[in-house]
């Protein structure tokens, strides 16, 4: 049974859909990365996956249960941890820890336990007695995503849990999270950095304008748009004339400064037409070089694309 089924979600605000027909299924003990710029639909998915916001349309399922007809019993079951700090400032980060634990019925000896071992985990033992409004941004993010985990749930909702934390914080939160799949816990995570849904997650879907673009494991998404190649022609002048006669050649682009930039799958037959245009231009080549696209170019190129008035 899929851990999540949604279907044909939509929500519109104002008239403009922020989630527009999407559908998917994330089977258990997975990692589903949602990935998208600023505005894509991420935030608004995860509020009506976790049953804040009520869709206009479609059909949600969480752990089997209809979760527009029974919010209540899907609440139960899932963590969320929102885009939005949400704490309280003058509660110390031990006590955050232990209160958040009472709300979920944990017993106290158990409470103290798990706020003990996930300070250790979550490397927040030296703030332990610091108030939450006096924490540095990443800090208080810590705390909020290893506060979720005082409660025993079967799926997690993280929306863009990682922005303000170092390097090294973040890296510690994306392995404590593969650990965590590999207890069995199922993982909806939204971020807007290719790299970490990349390292983290099973299976990508790439949003934008409220749509998905595409889904499939970092390896499909590696074999689909990152086997392009990028080749790089540095000519000894910037010649006059030469981006008007380069613009019809697909994938390729004439820099300020005198450099070709041609990007294609194929870029031999673009190269072709390209010396074909230089010649007789009055520019030399100086330097020719190619390189493999990574999966970041093809997806800042796929957006560009299908970017509206592009
Ligand atoms: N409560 C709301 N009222 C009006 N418009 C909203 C509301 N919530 C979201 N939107 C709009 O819906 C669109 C999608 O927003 P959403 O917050 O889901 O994007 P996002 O992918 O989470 O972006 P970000 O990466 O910046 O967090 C945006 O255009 C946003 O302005
Ligand atoms: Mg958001």
């Amino acid at each position: 049974m899929a851990c999540i089924r949604a279907a044909g979600l939509t929500k519109s605000y104002g008239g403009t859909a922020a989630v527009d027909g999407v559908s998917l299924s994330v089977e258990p003990g997975r990692v589903f990365g949602f990935l998208g710029p600023n505005g894509a639909g991420k935030s608004t998915m995860i509020k009506m996956l976790t049953t804040l916001v009520r869709p206009d349309s479609g059909s949600i399922e969480i752990l089997g249960i209809d979760a527009v007809a029974e919010p209540l019993r899907v609440r139960r079951r899932i963590g969320v941890v929102l885009q939005q700090p949400s704490y309280e400032p003058t509660l110390s980060v031990e006590n955050a820890l232990e209160k958040y634990g009472m709300m979920w019925g944990v017993p106290r000896d158990e409470r103290k336990r798990r706020a003990a071992r996930l300070m250790d985990e979550f490397g927040l033992g030296d703030i332990k007695h610091k108030r939450n409004e006096d924490l540095s941004i990443g800090q208080r993010r810590r705390v909020q995503v290893a506060r979720e985990f005082m409660h025993e749930m079967d799926l997690l909702f993280l929306d863009e849990p990682t922005v303000g934390l170092d390097p090294s914080a973040r890296r510690d939160l994306l392995d404590y999270l593969k650990e965590r799949t590999g207890g069995g816990l199922t993982i909806f995570y939204t971020t807007h950095i290719l790299t970490e849904a990349e390292y983290l997650c099973d299976e990508i879907a790439v949003i934008d304008g409220g749509r998905i673009h595409t889904t499939g494991t970092p390896d499909e998404l590696r074999r689909r748009f990152g086997s392009g190649r990028t080749v790089r022609l540095r000519l000894d002048t910037e010649a006059p004339g030469l981006a008007a006669r380069l613009s019809g050649i697909p994938g390729c682009e004439a820099l300020p400064g005198g450099t070709v930039v041609i990007r294609s799958e194929s870029p031999e037959e673009a190269l072709r037409l390209v010396l074909g245009a230089l010649d007789g231009s009055g520019a030399k080549i100086e330097e020719i070089s190619a390189e493999p696209e990574t999966l970041e170019d093809a997806f800042l190129r796929m957006m560009r694309k299908d970017a509206p008035g592009s």
